[in-house]
């Protein structure tokens, strides 16, 4: 599959984001093993695979953290960079700063962006509202619990308006009640504002339940194994796909695939 070559208007299918060829190495570890993938723009996409396969590889490319070795990235017509505004990131750990107030910590990655005070006060104050955390915009991280502190983290991610969201196990260190709720919270954000969405996730469910595609990736060496498509109907709502019949299906099919993964060795594509 070659990369699209074609400008930013290059037609309804243009890719947000396009991988070609990636193998990256740390020392003698291959992590990424000629990885290629396109993601359409609002495209949401996870990407599954047993711990140690370079999924977070994969972001920190895309963010131009770890810089590029072989292969090629185009993120919105452009090589990833760091500190590139298209991209917001979002950890499994909230990382708030433990000095700022929750309005203040929704604001911060505005504020490294040099986003206008008034614009930064007004965007993070609606956001915190729709996360349900209207009433604690004074109150400190450690007076949150942890699902709200993701809440705070998933504001300020929203906030930062980029159109790209590379999410790393955003929900990944929270309870099966709170997980729920965050994911369809997230896909309302999500549908009101059309975002690229790169999700990594351990939890199938999850990767089904939210996603427009499922990537499969086998054990290290990380190559993609699988990318299913998710024929589920939108708008969804996580908890009630819990017993959806088709959703079930869905999700059989994947594991299967990450099974297959599993026991991978070299070649196996698709
Ligand atoms: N900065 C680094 N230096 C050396 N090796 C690294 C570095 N980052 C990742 N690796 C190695 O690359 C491989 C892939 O790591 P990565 O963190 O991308 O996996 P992952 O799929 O995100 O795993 P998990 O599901 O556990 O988060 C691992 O073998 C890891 O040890
Ligand atoms: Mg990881």
């Amino acid at each position: 599959m070659g990369g699209p070559m074609g400008g930013p208007m290059s037609g309804p299918m243009s890719a947000a984001i396009s991988i070609d060829r990636l193998t990256v190495r740390f020392g003698d570890v291959v992590a990424v093993d000629d990885v290629s993938l396109s993601i359409g723009e609002g495209e949401f996409v996870s990407i599954v695979g047993p711990s140690g396969c370079g999924k977070t590889t994969i972001l920190n490319l895309l963010t131009g953290l770890v810089p590029l070795q072989d292969g090629r990235i185009s993120l919105l017509g452009k090589t990833p960079a760091a500190g590139n505004p298209d991209v917001a990131y979002m950890l499994a750990r909230d990382c708030l700063l433990p000095w700022r107030t929750t309005l203040s910590n929704a604001c911060y990655g505005m504020e490294v962006r040099g986003i206008d005070e008034a614009t930064r006060t007004r965007r993070a104050g609606e956001l915190l509202a729709r996360v349900g955390l209207k009433g604690f915009e004074d109150k400190w991280p450690k007076q949150l619990s942890h699902g709200m502190r993701q809440r705070c983290a998933l504001a300020r991610t929203f906030a930062l308006d980029s159109p790209v969201m590379l999410m790393d196990e955003p929900f990944g260190a929270l309870d099966a009640q709170t997980k729920l709720q965050l994911e369809d919270l997230l896909l309302e954000l999500w549908s009101a504002q059309k975002r690229t969405v790169v999700f990594i996730t351990h939890d199938l469910a999850e990767a089904v339940a939210m996603s427009d595609r499922v990537v499969v990736m086998s054990a290290r060496p990380g190559r993609i194994v699988a990318d299913v498509k998710i024929d589920l109907e939108r708008p969804r709502h996580v908890r009630a796909l819990q017993k959806d019949r088709h959703f079930l299906d869905v999700y059989a099919h994947v594991w299967e695939k990450l099974e297959e993964g599993l026991g991978a060795t070299a070649g196996a594509i698709t």
